[in-house]
């Protein structure tokens, strides 16, 4: 970055306005009295490379990636880390200072660091992992379980085709359950994860039968609208231990800031706090 500019970042999608990653990273600024700035941008999928490649002309010194552009983002970027080459799609884009774009997805990284902070017991060898739906975000947890070293993975999805895809690519310890039967693959899980959008405010409820899990499962949900799910409400009067999904929207942002702003930030309660407001 050159002397004297202020540093400029934010969030591109469509529609973007919902995102709450502004909020985020302007909390962050505004605590660690950093000189920057952080934006919505809502982008056409047709304008999305020249608007890529203008940013950092314009002083952006990286964007997050939102829906619906994170596979495309990945293809537009110079290169890519390995992880988002793994899951498919980039979340976070890096303009470096000879224009180059390096494109990563640290939605896994998003997801275990949550799940870490709140469980801290958590093991990933502890038993068999149970992870229902196999969408994007799906892809994106299925590739950090494994990568913490996760042995087993059972998934299952409402269309199977998808989760054989993911079986196919993130290979043998993945099996997969039909969706008819996903309750009895939560019997001697370890970890439990809803990546479905059922249970957000607006959707259907997620009707898989709990009774099959163990007390002593982790259970968490991407879902963060609302935070206790009925899925973990239900978890936690069985003796679970539950983990909601606002925390990765949190950690996920983390190593953008840090490569932007120059500071490794912290998540904790006065963050989920401004986020939440
Ligand atoms: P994301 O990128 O957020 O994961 P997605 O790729 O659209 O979004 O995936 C959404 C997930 O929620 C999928 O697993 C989807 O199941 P399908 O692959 O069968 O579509 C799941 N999902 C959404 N609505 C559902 C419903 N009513 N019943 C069961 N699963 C549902």
């Amino acid at each position: 970055m050159t002397l004297n500019k202020i540093p400029l970042a934010g969030v591109v999608g469509s529609p973007v306005a919902h995102s709450r990653s502004p909020q985020l990273h302007g909390h962050w600024l505004h605590r660690y009295g950093l000189k920057g700035f952080y934006i919505p941008l809502d982008v056409a999928p047709d304008d999305l490379e020249m608007v890529l490649r203008t940013l950092p002309k314009a002083g952006f010194v990286g964007v997050n990636i939102t829906v619906p552009h994170k596979e495309q983002a990945l293809k537009i970027a110079d290169e890519q880390t390995d992880r988002s080459i793994a899951i498919g799609a980039a979340n976070t884009l890096l303009f470096r200072e000879d224009g180059s774009i390096l494109a990563d997805n640290t939605d896994g990284f998003g997801f275990i660091h949550n799940l870490r902070q709140g469980a801290p017991d958590w093991q990933p060898a502890a038993g068999p992992a149970a992870v229902l739906g196999a969408g994007g975000a799906a892809r994106a947890i299925i590739h950090a379980l494994l990568d913490a070293g996760v042995s087993e993975l059972r998934l299952s999805n409402r269309t199977r085709d998808r989760a054989d895809a993911l079986r196919a690519e993130f290979g043998s310890r993945l099996s997969v359950v039909d969706w008819a039967d996903a309750g009895d693959m939560l019997a001697g899980a370890a970890t439990v994860v809803n990546t479905t959008s059922l249970g957000m405010l607006g959707k259907p409820e997620l009707t898989v039968p709990l009774g099959a899990l163990d007390a002593t499962a982790v259970v968490t949900d991407i879902v963060y609208a609302p935070l206790q799910t009925q899925l973990l409400q239900t978890a936690g009067r069985m003796g679970c231990t539950t983990v909601d999904g606002l925390g990765m929207l949190l950690h996920q942002a983390v190593p953008g800031f840090e490569s932007w702003f120059g500071k490794r930030p912290t998540v904790d309660e006065e963050l989920r706090k401004a986020v939440l407001a």
